[in-house]
């Protein structure tokens, strides 16, 4: 079966084709054309104009995906996510639906960030049954969620933020430290040269049960932070490395230490990560080492590098445990669906 992802729930317009032959995942093109920089400009993602961007992407995108090949099955993200870049992807799908006629499956973005770990130099085959119970961290822009996946489309949210996700703390302390958009890469860059002990950041709600998290304290201690030491006329460019250094040590605290209490709670067999920001090779060196270290039952899986940030190999691989379950929508009726909460069978 082939399947072609489309993406298009933020500021990336991504097509994908992926075969899968007996079980075996083969990307055969992943394409993004990012709109990092354009929105860099105005330090975030003006949806207006991700939503024409997204216009003038899609078809160039999909046509260079596909080349010749026309695909069994089409995978669109139909939400969560901003409407107007949501709209394009969904409407351009529905389209070729028709005019292919080929199935269509409705992907949910943050089970497209889920199975991005299987396409971990094919360490899971599509028929594998024993990572599951698995335990999975969800960190982008704009989610950080523990999930718990007792089999393919079966989801429980065990916690979720209570404000800011962790990629929206390392975006917006990024722009009070005056580093660049998007912020995590450029703190995690900063923070190589940086100690991660300088300063003393919370770990907001890492003591006790909880599953929840919190960042936007983070974010403020920060703020006053750089605010006292820029008065004190301290604040110059090997401070800020060491801001970077403790901060993003601060928010990977939290982030191993929730994960592996809850894959010890649930005995998981697996644990994954997944969002934007499972590309910090920080998060994910502390992660393999707590988890190999902390809970015996569990092996530890991330997705390859370039697939931690929005793009379409992770929703065609989605797709394709929906199309074996001939779990289609109808291009008449799919609508893109901005809140969709990701929830079990
Ligand atoms: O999944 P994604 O591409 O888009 C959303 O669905 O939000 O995630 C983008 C987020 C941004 O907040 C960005 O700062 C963060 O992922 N990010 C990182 C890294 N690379 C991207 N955060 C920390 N370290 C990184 N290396
Ligand atoms: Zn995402």
């Amino acid at each position: 079966m082939t399947i072609l992802g489309i993406e298009s729930s933020c500021d990336e317009t991504a097509a994908a084709l992926l075969n899968v032959t007996k079980g075996r995942f083969s990307l055969m093109s992943n394409i993004v054309a990012s709109q990092a920089r354009i929105h860099a400009v105005t330090g975030g993602v003006v949806p207006e104009v991700a939503a024409r961007n997204h216009i003038a992407n899609a078809i160039p995108v999909i046509k260079k995906a596909l080349g010749s090949r026309i695909p069994d099955v089409l995978a669109v993200t139909a939400g969560p996510g901003l409407i107007t870049s949501l709209l394009v992807g969904v409407q351009t799908a529905k389209t070729l639906s028709w005019l292919l006629r080929r199935p269509l499956v409705a992907v949910n973005h943050i089970e497209g960030h889920i199975y991005a770990n299987f396409l971990d130099q094919n360490i899971l085959s599509a028929q594998d049954q024993k990572i599951f119970p698995a335990i999975i961290l969800i960190v982008s822009g704009g989610h950080t969620e523990i999930i718990l996946m007792e089999g393919h489309g079966r989801y429980t949210l065990l916690g979720a933020t209570r404000d800011d996700a962790a990629g929206e703390c390392f975006d917006k302390t990024a722009s009070i430290l005056g580093l660049g958009y998007p912020g995590g890469p450029a703190i995690e860059r900063c923070a190589q040269q940086g100690n991660t002990k300088s300063f003393d950041l919370p770990r907001p709600m890492l003591d006790g049960k909880s599953l929840e998290f919190s960042f936007s304290g983070l974010k403020t201690s920060v703020l006053y932070l750089v605010q006292r030491l820029k008065k004190e006329k301290n604040f110059n460019n090997n401070v800020r490395v060491d801001i970077c250094a403790s901060l993003q040590q601060a928010i990977i605290d939290v982030l191993v230490g929730k994960t592996v209490q809850a894959a010890k709670k649930y005995r998981v067999k697996t644990v994954m990560i997944g969002g934007g920001v499972a590309a910090s090779k920080a998060l994910r060196a502390h992660m393999a080492l707590s988890v190999q270290q902390s809970v015996s039952t569990a092996r530890y899986i991330n997705p390859p590098l370039k697939l931690c940030t929005d793009n379409a190999a992770m929703i065609a691989v989605a797709g394709y445990f929906h199309a074996v379950k001939k779990d289609f929508s109808h291009f008449d009726s799919l609508d893109a669906m901005p809140r969709w909460e990701l929830t079990g069978e």
